[in-house]
């Protein structure tokens, strides 16, 4: 009889593919036997509960200076023990460069934080403003050595976006490197153009945030960075998604084979313009890049998570506190433009999906962890340690009261914000214990680990082309579309 650490003990153990009765033995960390009437020394009753592999949340800001030097809330220790509260074994923020910085020194830092506090497991992925020859020859190909094998870039916010042929040269290095391309879409001319002549006309409050980043703006980025994407013949993800047009042209992409995978995020699901033109500054709350949209995107965000566009839901966690330390740090009286963008969700983000999206029948509880967790870990290179069940993986588990009803309240949360944008919203369904290779971090509202606990995951690279043949000669091989 094998000796196991811990049994998981009579719970409905879902994964992406199915949904069983089963117990799950854990031995080392990671997960040694899927069966019946396993026994160790220690066990949880799981009855009545979901086990599910623990979320991945796969974008969001931490310990993180934006362009304009505000530093987000969270640090790498409040921001993975909400990340935990919230059902998350394992999380992604980025090491990000900004104009003029070593990404190599950038990233070194980043590390050296997470580890003295993440309570969690972690990868990083990194954000390329400034693809300097060094950084493209000797930086990034040494980063992608260490694991970080993903790399955002944006297309707008004027000292971070880069250059249509500076995307080309990163798309070409991933393709020759087995990195992933992530992507921010936004047309930064027509922002800035229709953001000016807003505040030219005096329209200074936080709803004109969202009328600035118009739809169209998302829309042709997004069918731009496709169409190089097409063109280097590389893979490409386009982050936090909130058009219906955008969506579209992933699926379109999608659909003729092309190595395209897309993520959406709760605010573009729960949030609509509207709550940007709450009175006075309480719109700021709200205000993040793309920004919340109507009702009519609310549903293709809706559709894009049932039909496949979407392979990932990440919160963009992006903490700015409603203070003069986050969203008034530029002034006390912001215009729409001063306002720092982004809005905190690290800990929402699996309940308000499992409560809307499967308690309301409209994605399966399979689809919830494809989402939250498993395709995160194909994309991103964490499968199959992280992301699944699965004999061999790491003990990284979410005991889920599928009937556990709450009203979300700041107050409740865990990380270092002074607001939620889901205030008073109802869901139901929440983690009672999160397991990470195998140590009890969450379990009766209480944190059970240390500062730091937490592990660095070094990510392989994903595969390059079989004869890594150069993508403007051979015949468009759509590389790397079949992760999942
Ligand atoms: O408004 C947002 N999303 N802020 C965070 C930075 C980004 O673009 O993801
Ligand atoms: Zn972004
Ligand atoms: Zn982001």
């Amino acid at each position: 009889m094998q000796n196991f650490d811990l049994v998981i003990k009579g719970g409905t153990v879902v994964t992406a593919a199915d949904t069983y009765s089963a117990d799950i033995a854990i031995c080392d960390g990671r997960i040694a036997m899927i069966g019946e009437n396993l026994s160790a020394s220690q066990t949880i009753d799981a009855s009545g509960k979901l086990v599910l592999p623990g979320g991945i949340e796969a974008h969001c800001h931490v310990e993180q200076a934006s362009a304009a030097n505000i530093m987000s809330a969270d640090d790498f220790y409040s921001g993975s023990v909400s990340a935990a509260f919230g059902g998350n074994t394992c999380f992604v923020p980025f090491a990000a460069q900004h104009r003029g910085q070593n990404l190599l020194e950038i990233t070194r830092t980043a590390m050296d934080s997470a580890a003295q506090k993440a309570v969690i497991d972690y990868a990083f992925h990194l954000i390329i403003s400034d693809p300097t020859e060094e950084l493209m020859q000797s930086h990034l190909p040494e980063l992608i050595e260490q694991g970080c094998t993903s790399f955002k870039v944006y297309m707008t916010y004027p000292l971070l976006k880069i250059a249509d042929r500076q995307i080309l040269d990163i798309l070409s290095l991933a393709r020759e490197r087995g990195g992933t391309t992530m992507v921010h879409a936004e047309n930064d001319d027509v922002v800035a153009w229709l953001a000016d002549r807003l505040i030219e006309r005096g329209h200074e409050a936080p709803k004109f945030h969202a009328v600035s980043h118009h739809p169209l703006a998302e829309a042709e980025a997004a069918r731009r960075a496709i169409d190089l994407a097409r063109l280097a013949d590389s893979r490409l993800l386009i982050v936090h998604v909130s058009t219906e047009e955008a969506a579209a042209s992933v699926r379109r992409a999608r659909n003729a084979g092309a190595a395209i995978f897309a993520e959406t995020c709760p605010q573009y699901l729960f949030l609509t313009a509207d709550d940007l033109d709450r009175d006075g500054y309480e719109g700021a709350k709200f205000c993040c890049s793309p920004p919340p949209r109507d009702k009519a995107a609310q549903a293709a965000m809706w559709q894009g998570l049932q039909n496949g566009t979407f392979q990932v839901f990440s919160s963009d966690h992006a903490p700015y506190r409603f203070d003069e330390t986050g969203k008034f740090k530029t002034s006390p009286t912001p215009t729409f433009k001063q306002i720092a963008n982004g809005v905190p969700g690290i800990e929402t983000r699996m309940p308000l999906l499992f409560s809307e999206g499967v308690g309301k029948g409209r994605i399966s509880l399979n689809e919830f962890v494809a989402l939250t967790s498993t395709n995160a870990a194909k994309i991103y290179g964490l499968y199959p340690k992280k992301g699944s069940i699965v004999v061999g993986g790491d003990a990284d588990l979410a005991i889920w009261d599928p009937q556990w009803t709450r009203t979300i309240s700041h107050e409740m949360l865990h990380d270092n914000m002074d607001y939620t944008p889901y205030e008073g919203r109802q869901v139901t369904g929440w983690p009672t214990t999160v397991i990470s290779r195998g140590r009890v971090v969450v379990s009766d509202g209480q944190l059970h680990v240390e500062r730091g606990s937490g592990e660095y995951v070094q990510r392989a690279p994903l595969p390059v082309p079989p004869d890594n043949d150069d993508a403007l000669l051979a015949p468009q091989r759509n590389f790397g579309a079949s992760l999942l």
